[in-house]
């Protein structure tokens, strides 16, 4: 029986977004990304391997997982005995702390925790940036989720040169986020398959990369100069044209919904009262609304005029990725 390991991670919302692989084995991306890591959100995993276990056995918020939904969550634990030598199977316990129904449930955070905490359960001692790497071959989004505060991936074009580094952290000035959970709608498509369907069918990809290493280079210096305007107006044009390639692709698809546009409006009619905020959306109908702290009641005031309170969500910046190892669970 190997040790019990209990890994902390929080989940990561992207400011210049990742939308594309290049090689969806090694999980390489198309583009770089720039992340801000949240403390509000997180998902805690427990691991240990056991010999006496025939399969592994993945418990997700006191549920037990049947094998198709256990099956991509196997593949990675694979990995890891692969690269550790490892050979039985692994007793993964993992809880998400994002509220019940959010919909804001992120493979970001949990594969970051499971690469954290099964690579050392199975024995192996990795640096951040090798755990970024394994996170990584997990899920995209997780690779950045290992650090706090704001965070950039390299693309990289190979295995060694595709990982995540912090960009700044802590985050020693006023940036905050407000996440509106709105109603879940029927997924019209996962985010692997969404952004698989765009690299191969929207006649504005190539648009896409060179957008997108413009607004990496303007973005370093925004979070750098701590300047939130900046980094809201870029944030915003990255998230608009992500999803100006969801309808571009064949057959075109969005995430919006009717609530996503009332969201979105309603951030804009604050900006013309001068109020400093923007919006990001990711794979689904949720709106994340980067703001200056001082300014969170004005702007949940506002939202509440559409939607309910328990909808408005205010999140910190927050930290990486913690590891404890537990001798006593046996
Ligand atoms: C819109 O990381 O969920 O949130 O790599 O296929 O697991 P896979 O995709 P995932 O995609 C995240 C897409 C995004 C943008 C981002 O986080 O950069």
């Amino acid at each position: 029986m190997s040790k019990t390991v209990t890994a902390k991670a929080h989940t990561n919302i992207a400011l210049v977004k990742y939308w594309g692989k290049r090689d969806a084995t090694l999980m390489l991306p198309q583009t770089g990304s720039i992340s801000l890591t949240l403390d509000h959100f997180y998902t805690q995993t427990q691991v240990r391997f056991n010999d006496q276990l025939p399969t592994d056995q993945i418990t997700f918020n006191g549920t037990r997982l049947a094998a198709p939904q256990a099956q991509r969550i196997s593949t990675f634990l694979d990995l890891i005995r692969q690269q550790s030598g490892q050979t039985a199977a692994a007793e993964v316990v993992t809880t998400n702390h994002v509220p019940t129904s959010a919909g804001l449930a992120s493979s970001a955070s949990g594969f970051a925790a499971l690469a954290a905490a099964a690579s050392r359960a199975a024995g192996m001692t990795l640096t951040p940036t090798e755990l970024s790497r394994l996170a990584r071959r997990g899920s995209g989004s997780a690779t950045r989720s290992i650090f706090g505060g704001f965070v950039e991936w390299h693309a990289g074009h190979d295995d060694q040169s595709s990982y995540a580094e912090p960009l700044q952290d802590p985050v020693d000035w006023d940036i905050q986020m407000i996440a509106v959970v709105l109603k879940k709608s029927p997924k019209p498509i996962s985010s692997t398959a969404g952004m698989a369907r765009v690299v191969a069918t929207s006649p504005y990809y190539p648009a896409w990369i060179e957008t997108t290493k413009h607004d990496l280079t303007a973005m370093r210096a925004a979070i750098s100069a701590r300047d939130l305007e900046a980094v809201g107006t870029i944030a915003e044009r990255s998230a608009m044209r992500m999803h100006a390639l969801n309808l571009s692709a064949e057959p075109a698809f969005t995430y919006f919904t009717a609530d996503t546009l009332t969201a979105i409006n309603t951030v804009k009619d604050l900006r013309a009262r001068g109020i400093n905020c923007y919006y990001t959306l990711d794979a689904g109908p949720n709106v994340k609304i980067i703001c200056a702290g001082r300014d969170t009641t004005v702007i949940t005031t506002a939202l509440k005029q559409a939607f309910a309170a328990e909808q408005l969500i205010v999140a910190k910046p927050g930290p990486g990725i913690t590891v404890t190892e537990d001798a006593s669970i046996e």
